[in-house]
């Protein structure tokens, strides 16, 4: 059993990325500049956007975090949204996911620039992405080819069940598995919260992307010997005697699943960090699509 170890790999991405942003700098070109914008004070998102400031910091990029109060208007979510896409300055930028009640999730993403829409989740983009076009896909399905990537990981041919439809990750992952070329080239089966049986379908499948969010979920007794296992769950399961009151738990129940499987993410340290890593590079890309235009 191998360890895919998303912690590694993400710094040796980082690594790449500074080298890269040295050399932009020794041409006498400004690094690249990410902005994040989050409203209202949700920890878990404060978290993330805290680590993607940190991980521009680390790699030589500009970095700008947007806070705006749970209590923000739709309308002034657009207007700082118009504001990122005409500074000429940011490269790319995000909008923090979930967004409070009051404002609509797709007015808003359809709202940002699609040549900086460094997370993907543009209807333009992700249009682009299903048609085999180049452009930015969603920071953890890249995350996680990249991570089958560096491993050598044999997709072709194989099924690969994704398990959870989000817009962030199952739903992009089942199209990118299945696209020609490697990491992809497999055959697809996307199970949700209507799928019947589903040990049926986890049993036999080659290769288990698992997003959604129920910890321990998937079982050693739904999966053949030899699986490959991407855990994608990061929920924050109470634990009075953990440093935080809390430990982040995955999807699957890594102890025994780990035993049957050939290659397995840990959580935390698997899907993870690969995340933060490639909005880096979508943020490099970027300014590459920038420069071409
Ligand atoms: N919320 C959870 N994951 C993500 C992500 O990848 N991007 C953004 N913007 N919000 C998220």
């Amino acid at each position: 059993m191998t360890i895919l170890d998303g912690k590694k790999v993400s710094n040796d991405i980082k690594n790449e990325i500074t080298e890269q942003v040295s050399k932009m700098k020794e041409r006498g070109e400004k690094p690249p500049h990410l902005a994040a914008v989050i409203v209202g004070n949700d920890g878990a998102s404060l978290t993330y956007v805290g680590s993607k400031v940190k991980a521009c910091e680390r790699v030589g990029f500009e970095s700008t975090m947007v806070r705006m109060p749970s209590t923000s208007s739709e309308l002034e979510l657009l207007d700082k949204i118009e504001e990122l896409n005409n500074n000429e300055d940011i490269d790319g930028f995000i909008i923090q996911l979930p967004l409070p009640p009051q404002i609509n999730t797709q007015k808003v993403l359809m709202a940002v620039n699609p040549d900086k829409d460094v997370d993907g989740f543009h209807p333009m983009n992700f249009g682009k992405m299903a048609l085999d076009m180049s452009t930015f896909i969603p920071a953890t399905p890249f995350g996680i080819l990249e991570l089958l990537d560096r491993y050598g990981v044999d997709t072709q041919g194989k099924h690969t069940v994704v398990i959870g439809r989000s817009h962030i990750v199952g739903r992009p992952m089942s199209i990118l598995m299945g696209r020609k070329g490697f990491p992809g080239n497999s055959t697809v089966t996307l199970t949700h919260s209507h799928t019947k049986n589903i040990t049926q379908i986890t049993s036999q499948a080659d290769i288990i992307i698992s997003a959604l969010g129920v910890p321990n979920f998937l079982k050693a007794e739904m999966v053949k010997d030899d699986v490959v296992i991407i855990d994608v769950g990061i929920t924050r399961v109470p634990k009075e005697d953990a440093p935080k009151g809390y430990v982040i738990t995955g999807d699957v129940d890594f102890e025994n699943v780990s035993k049957k499987a050939s290659f397995i993410t840990p959580v935390p340290g698997g899907v993870g960090p690969m995340t933060i890593a490639m909005l880096l590079k979508n943020t490099l890309l970027a300014r590459e699509y920038k420069n071409l235009k």
